[in-house]
């Protein structure tokens, strides 16, 4: 949510920030500006898109200082004059923000009766004036940085610049990524490595409440107090090619085409065919420990709270531990019992969703054992967790995501596996889920070849305003995550029901524009899955079936065909006809596939 570049060094930092700005564009795209500084700062904002600023960013922008943005608006329509840089009223500091600041108001309040006049309706603007009132007289930038920071709540990732202080940027994070990329006589910062990894691979992640110097020959980081704090670089293992689109055309389709390697990567060294047993190792917990728990709670945000409905069958299924899921973000809130005896569990692609980092960070401090399900490698998610299970899926840069939730439901897989052969999953069983694991990929594969029937029948369902998800326990879960990824990218209308509570009320909305997707595995559901259908069909409704087997026609218009695994696993591939349905769905609508309105990767604010 909003991303963050910064740069100083012997280059021109115009270009490197617009590039790095482009990179971070999924994390928000309604306005985007630059600031350099070269014998005073040169500014240019926009509303609009990144592509959009760089037209009018001269040639002559020179300067090797400088910090971008690109805005995911929260105080303030998306204007040119919210975009940020913001910049205090005698243009010498220039700041850029991602988070919230809460008690921005007040702080306005307090400025404006000392006289700042602000120009915009953000709250970012409030840092410029605090930090401009002690620049003049403080030793450092960054000690003005710091005092400033001392009367702000809320939550922040901020990169300053002083125009008379013309060889340092000071940026501080509290709950919104900061990441610092080491180069050769120049330093970066940005929101995301996706900025960075163009110019270097050497990379250290702030803490909340550390606050860093960058110089072009190196950087100092410093805790809240002031004191200084050590840092080990971290090399990380993503190219730049990650981020490109492949020759797709769309992010997305490249995502969802990737799922036959992206889940061959989750698996890779972890299944053993010779006990039929998962290796986790990075979960850092022996088998007596694994006995010890008698409940597991997953908690995640949007499509990852989905995938962790997945999980939870597969832990109860194969392992037979009580287990639920529930959105992070409404956990956090609900001053949760924490209990002793209950796994907590993670989920984040991002691994900075802030309702979910908060909510693991809630589960700490009340003695919870928590583990991750993560994908960004050393994100605050990553570093908070006892323990966890990395994805492997490399980046995910379309806001919806695909690879991450497949690639999530197989690391739930895999921790079923893991607790049931603790337990009381026999080798048999054991052997039966890795046999199964280990075709997904090729099954996949197989789903992706019908690509082509997948967007006729988006073509022809796009036409109706609103669409039905059903499906029933196992399935429930796969038909929530169906339509999210149709409303979010298509804006469909798009609601899922268990298929069992249709007839409770959902069915009043059945008829010729309110068409089903059913999902409809061959389990032992299937005939009372198949009643559902008829109920459906003899209301008037039209049926787009996705199962194991092609339905007759009194029950479904349309269907899609996947091979089958084991029922346990069957979700997950149940779920990849989904994402191309909404994917073609939305092209067909000309829809901005990558970039859906309103939206933004890694949602980093409350
Ligand atoms: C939907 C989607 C979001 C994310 C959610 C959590 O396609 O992408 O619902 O799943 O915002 O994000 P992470 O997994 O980064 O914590």
């Amino acid at each position: 949510m909003c991303g963050i570049v910064a740069y100083v060094g012997a280059k021109d930092a115009a270009p490197i920030l617009l590039e790095g700005l482009q990179r971070l564009e999924y994390r928000g795209y309604d306005s985007a500006g630059v600031v350099v500084s070269n014998k005073g700062l040169k500014v240019r904002k926009v509303k609009g898109r990144v592509a959009d600023l760089a037209k009018v960013v001269p040639a002559r922008f020179k300067g090797g200082l400088g910090i971008g943005h690109t805005r995911w608006a929260t105080h303030g329509v998306p204007s040119d004059v919210n975009a940020h840089p913001h910049l205090s009223a005698d243009e010498r500091v220039a700041v850029v923000h991602n988070g919230i600041i809460e008690n921005a108001d007040e702080l306005r309040a307090k400025l404006e009766a000392d006289g700042a006049v602000f120009v915009s309706e953000t709250d970012t603007e409030v840092l410029a004036h605090l930090i401009a009132r002690t620049v003049e007289d403080t030793p450092s930038l960054e000690e003005a940085v710091r005092l400033a920071l001392k009367s702000v709540v809320g939550t922040y990732g901020i990169a300053v610049i002083d125009g008379q202080r013309p060889g340092e940027v000071v940026v501080a994070r509290n709950g919104s990524p900061i990441v610092l990329g080491i180069g050769e006589k120049e330093m970066f910062a940005a929101s995301d490595v996706a900025a960075l990894v163009r110019y270097t691979r050497q990379v250290v992640h702030l803490e909340d409440g550390e606050l860093a110097v960058l110089k072009a020959d190196g950087f100092h980081t410093f805790a809240s107090g002031g004191r200084e704090t050590a840092k080990e670089p971290l090399t990380v293992d993503v190219e730049a090619g990650h981020y490109d689109t492949g020759g797709y055309e769309h992010y997305l389709l490249k995502e969802i085409s990737e799922q036959p390697d992206t889940v061959a990567r989750t698996l890779r060294g972890r299944l053993d065919e010779r006990f039929h047993i998962a290796h986790l190792g990075g979960l850092n917990m022996d088998a007596r420990e694994t006995r010890s728990f008698r409940r597991v709670k997953i908690i995640g945000c949007g499509s990852a709270y989905y995938s962790g409905q997945i999980g939870a069958q597969l832990v109860e299924e194969l392992a037979r531990i009580p287990a639920d899921a529930e959105p992070a973000s409404e956990f956090r809130y609900r001053n949760p019992v924490v209990d002793p005896d209950t796994l907590y569990v993670a989920i984040s692609q991002s691994g900075e969703t802030y309702d979910t980092l908060a909510a693991v960070q809630e589960l700490k401090r009340k003695g919870g054992r928590v583990i991750g399900i993560v994908n960004a490698v050393g994100s605050a998610i990553a570093r908070e967790v006892d323990g966890g299970i990395y994805l492997h899926a490399g980046p995910e840069v379309s806001v919806a995501s695909t690879k991450a939730f497949t690639s999530t439901a197989i690391a739930f897989a895999l921790l079923a596996l893991h607790f049931g052969r603790v337990h009381d999953l026999s080798p048999a069983d054991g052997r039966r889920i890795v046999d199964g694991l280990a075709k997904l990929p090729d099954q996949i594969e197989e789903i992706l070849k019908q690509g082509d029937h997948i967007a006729e029948l988006a073509r022809k369902y796009a036409t109706n305003p609103s669409m039905m998800f059903v499906g029933r326990v196992r399935g429930y879960p796969v038909a929530r995550e169906g339509a999210q990824k149709l409303k979010e990218i298509s804006y469909i209308h798009a609601e899922a029901y268990p298929a069992s509570e249709l007839k409770h009320g959902p069915l009043a909305l059945i008829g010729p524009d309110m068409p089903t997707v059913a999902i409809v595995p061959d389990d032992e559901l299937l005939d009372k899955n198949l009643t559902t259908l008829g109920e459906i069909r003899a209301r008037g409704g039209n049926v787009l079936m996705v199962g194991h087997r092609r339905p007759d026609a009194k029950l479904a218009d349309d269907s899609i065909v996947v091979p089958k695994n084991e029922i346990e696993l069957d979700p997950i591939l149940l779920t990849i006809p989904l994402q191309l349905l909404a994917y073609h769905a939305a092209v067909a609508l000309e829809r901005d596939v990558d970039r859906p309105r309103n939206l933004a990767k890694s949602v980093t604010v409350e």
